[in-house]
């Protein structure tokens, strides 16, 4: 079996690292991406928070100013942490960064709240999504939720026109088996573009995955579209054919 984590010592984001931080410019990331997340976390003030794959920190920080008390941030890219700290220097705000590998991860376990936006499509195999999915498990203290953003394997990419217009392309075999790289080029303002390389894995998959760890109610959610942009006619083929989406589910009493 495929070991159910990967080294922490480097990682394909450590190259990426500043043009990812520049594609949060991209609109759908605040306009879906944002948005969807805020209403799946809800109030926040006063939660200690764990947000795994946090990458430069983008949402840690937005957790932060929301008013959570601790907030964590652990990604597996060197890289990407510098970026978080450097960011966290610039501006003080009080976020804790960690460098780790979220499968291997061990967690404070009084977490009110633990986010993730695309850590689980980095799942090459379901032992790993199973083992992402423990980490945030045990990092929750009983009746605390999981939340996040990711891939949405509920929808085939080779079915779905180009996302071009929103700023990026996606593609993966049709129709995608477990362990399928997805592939994203992302495009940059200046005509640039990079990819990024997630995983397909089932909806099956997940919700097993979910479940096996002990999570109660694991669902998908959205992708929501702020109501700013609700009659914006640009947004109608990333939501008719919702290439992210949200999830949640909840450790039990
Ligand atoms: C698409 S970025 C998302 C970053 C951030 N969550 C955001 O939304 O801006 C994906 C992040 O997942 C991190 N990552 C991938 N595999 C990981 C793992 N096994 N453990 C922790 N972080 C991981 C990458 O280093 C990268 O920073």
């Amino acid at each position: 079996m495929p070991p159910a984590s990967s080294s922490p010592d480097s990682h394909e984001y450590d190259a990426i690292a500043d043009a990812y931080r520049e594609s949060k410019q991209l609109s759908f990331r605040a306009a879906v991406e944002g948005h969807t997340l805020k209403q799946l976390w809800g109030d926040v003030s006063g939660m200690k928070i764990l947000d795994l794959a946090c990458g430069e920190g983008h949402h840690t920080r937005i957790l932060k100013k929301a008013g959570g008390v601790l907030v964590t941030g652990v990604d597996i890219s060197r890289e990407m942490i510098q970026l978080a700290e450097r960011e966290e220097s610039r501006e003080p705000l009080g976020c804790r960064f960690v460098q780790a590998d979220a499968a291997a991860y061990e967690p404070e376990t009084d977490h009110d709240l633990v986010v993730a936006a695309y850590l689980l499509n980095y799942a090459s195999t379901t032992a790993l999504l199973e083992a992402f999915c423990r980490t945030a498990f045990s990092a929750l203290r009983p009746g605390a939720r999981f939340v996040g953003f990711n891939d949405n394997v509920r929808r085939d990419p080779n079915e779905a026109p180009s996302f071009a217009p929103y700023g990026f392309e996606k593609s993966c075999p049709h129709p995608p088996r477990p362990g399928d790289e997805i592939i994203y080029h992302i495009q940059q303002a200046d005509g640039s573009s990079f990819p990024v390389v997630n995983y397909y894995q089932s909806p099956t998959a997940y919700a097993e995955a979910f479940a096996a760890v002990g999570f109660v109610d694991f669902q998908w959610e959205g992708p929501w579209l702020d109501p700013a942009e609700r009659d914006n006619p640009h947004w109608a083929d990333f939501m008719a054919h919702e290439p992210l989406t949200g999830f949640s589910a909840r450790r039990p009493e």
